[in-house]
C-alpha cells in the first residue's frame, strides 16, 4: 500500500483505466469488467481491478485536476508498476465540428503549467499521446461507428475560467476539447518509460453552451471504455 492507494502489492494490473470520479470508476468496473473487485477505498477514491477478454485491467479514480492525478499517476507506476494509462474522462469542445457525444482522442495536451513544470524551468515541454495507443484507439472507434477526432486538446488548472481570452487563443489554435488532466498524465508517462492516452467524451461545448443530459451521459461514457480498452490491448488481438 502507498499514501493513498490501500492496494496490495499485485492487486493492479499494468493497464490501469482512469476516470476522474470515483464513481465512474465503479460503474465502469461493474459494468464492463469481470469479476471487479474493489482494491481501494483510501480518501473514496474508489480503484476496481477485473479481466477484460481476459486481461487484467484495474479502473482506478483521479480525481479532478492535475496535482489530484499526479498522485495517483506517479503511485500506479513507480509502486504498482503500471504500465499502460488510459484517461478516461468528460471535456468541453472548443471547436464547431466537434458535437456533444463525440469521442476525442487527444495527440497533445497543451497547458498554462503542469505539477512538473517547475522540474523544466525554461523549457516548454509538449506532452504527447502513445502513438500505438492513439492509432488502435481512432481505429477502435472508426469501426464502432463512434464519431471520433484526433488532435490537440487544453488542460486548464480551473474549471472556473476566468480568462475567456485563453479559451480564444486555444480555439483559434485548433484546440479541440478544455479538460484538466491529460498533460501531468502524458508528462508522467513520458519520465517513467509508460504508455499513456486520454480518451475523452464531450459532455458540454464551450462555444454553444450545450451541454449533455444526465441521463445520456452513462450510455455515451461507455463506447469511451470499450474505445480505451480496446486500444489498450489491440497489440496483443493482433498478435492473435
Ligand atoms: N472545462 C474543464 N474541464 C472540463 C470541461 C470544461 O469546460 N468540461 C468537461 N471537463
Amino acid at each position: 500500500m502507498t499514501i493513498h492507494i490501500g492496494a496490495a502489492p499485485g492487486d493492479i494490473a499494468e493497464t490501469v483505466l482512469m476516470p476522474g470520479d470515483p464513481y465512474r470508476a465503479k460503474w465502469a468496473a461493474e459494468t464492463f469488467l469481470e469479476e471487479p473487485r474493489c482494491i481501494n477505498e483510501v480518501r473514496g477514491m474508489l480503484g476496481f481491478t477485473g479481466r477484460w477478454r481476459g486481461h487484467a485491467v484495474t479502473i482506478q479514480g483521479s480525481g479532478m485536476g492535475m496535482p489530484s492525478l499526479s498522485i495517483y499517476a506517479n503511485e500506479l507506476i513507480r509502486d504498482y508498476g503500471a504500465r499502460t494509462l488510459i484517461r478516461i474522462g468528460s471535456c468541453g469542445a472548443m471547436q464547431d465540428h466537434v458535437n456533444l457525444r463525440d469521442v476525442i482522442v487527444a495527440m497533445t495536451a497543451s497547458s498554462l503549467s503542469t505539477p512538473s513544470r517547475g522540474m523544466f524551468r525554461e523549457v516548454n515541454y509538449a506532452p504527447c499521446a502513445d502513438w500505438d495507443l492513439l492509432k488502435a484507439a481512432v481505429a477502435a472507434a472508426e469501426a464502432r461507428g463512434t464519431p471520433v477526432h484526433a488532435g490537440g486538446i487544453y488542460s486548464a488548472d480551473v474549471f472556473y475560467d476566468e480568462r475567456p481570452d485563453l479559451n480564444e487563443q486555444m480555439t483559434r489554435h485548433g484546440i479541440l476539447a478544455v479538460e484538466m488532466e491529460a498533460a501531468e498524465l502524458y508528462t508522467l508517462a513520458a519520465r517513467y518509460g509508460c504508455r499513456a492516452l486520454a480518451v475523452l467524451t464531450v459532455s458540454d461545448h464551450l462555444n454553444s453552451g450545450a451541454a449533455l443530459p444526465p441521463q445520456d451521459r452513462e450510455s455515451s461514457f461507455g463506447d469511451m471504455v470499450e474505445v480505451a480498452l480496446e486500444a489498450a490491448f489491440a497489440e496483443q488481438a493482433d498478435q492473435g
